[in-house]
């Protein structure tokens, strides 16, 4: 039995369907039907219960974008950095191996060579590096609570999309955001990030954090170029001219725009496609919301 937290949100939808399609036995936990922040009541349900394995996928996002944290700190704080420790402690009270959801938005920019992050990589958009939005910092305190903790996987997502138009998804932010900011990021296909995070338990590659993004980088303009080959949208894309008249005119808070290197995944022996193709890809097969 897989426990699943956080499974109706627009990540934990994705690992639903993903256990599904294996035919594997799981369980979504809700907080409105079982309260999971509370570490006494979810030592003693997975104590009870002994799941062979739990999934995070519970988080503060901000709706409709990283903004809202600004405003939810209190809430943001409990979901992204208490959370986490919550459910170490009680998975490592019960002997629950786990995984946790993260984000690659603990960066920005790329390595001093130009490369990705890694692993290795300290984290530069956080509250330690004082420059960063508030959604970042406390992901990154979750991943310095996770710090040292066995039997945990620490997977980074980062700008989630795939083929279904979601307000969620960057390709559909792309196509409706009036105004762009061009940057390089990597980022992840949703549903092969799902796949990626648990084949790691599948396989039983050593537990700690990991990468998961597709392969490569891509510029805002490149996925604009790709919109627009594959004939998803043909609209006059306008870009900020620079990221401070982003900052002035359309955002609160900075983003992470950063380029990662997910290449301790692919030598566990865990691919994905490479992100230029699995972009293409998505928008041949786009559906409309
Ligand atoms: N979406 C992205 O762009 C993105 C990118 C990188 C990383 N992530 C990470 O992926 C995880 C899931 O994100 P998501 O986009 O799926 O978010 P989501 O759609 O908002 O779903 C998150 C789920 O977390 C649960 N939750 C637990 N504590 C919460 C709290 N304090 N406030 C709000 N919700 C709380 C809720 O489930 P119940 O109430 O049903 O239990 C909710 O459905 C988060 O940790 C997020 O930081 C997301």
């Amino acid at each position: 039995m897989i426990y699943l937290l956080g499974g109706s949100g627009y990540v934990g939808t994705a690992y639903q369907a993903l256990l599904q399609r294996l035919g594997l036995a799981f369980r979504n936990i809700r907080r409105a039907d079982f309260d999971y922040t509370d570490r006494a009541a979810l030592t003693e349900l997975l104590r009870r219960e002994k799941p062979a394995f739990l999934i995070n996928a519970a988080g503060y996002t901000g709706k409709p974008n990283v903004d809202a944290c600004e405003l939810h700190k209190a809430d943001c704080l409990m979901g992204n950095a208490v959370l986490p420790g919550t459910i170490a402690a009680a998975c490592a009270d019960a002997g629950v191996p786990w995984g946790h959801v993260s984000s690659g938005c603990i960066f920005t920019g790329s390595r001093p060579d130009g490369q990705g992050f890694t692993e290795t990589d300290t984290p530069n958009f956080t509250f330690r590096t004082n420059n960063c939005s508030f959604y970042s910092g406390t992901k990154a305190l979750g991943e310095e609570v996770l710090a040292g903790h066995p039997n945990v996987y620490v997977w980074r997502l980062r700008i989630p999309f795939n083929e279904v138009d979601n307000p969620r998804n960057y390709l559909t932010k792309l196509i409706r955001y009036n105004t762009l900011l061009e940057a390089a990021n990597s980022i992840s296909q949703l549903d092969e990030f799902v796949a990626a995070t648990f084949a790691c338990w599948e396989k039983r590659v050593p537990f700690g954090t990991y990468n998961v993004t597709n392969p490569g980088h891509v510029t805002t303009h490149e996925v604009v170029a790709l919109i627009k080959q594959t004939g998803v949208s043909n609209k006059d894309f306008r870009f900020f001219a620079d990221e401070d008249e982003f900052m002035r005119n359309a955002a609160k808070t900075p983003r992470s725009n950063c380029v990662m290197n997910s290449a301790k995944l692919a030598a566990v022996g865990i691919t994905m496609t490479e992100v230029h193709e699995a972009v293409e890809r998505d928008l041949r097969r786009w559906q409309k919301g």
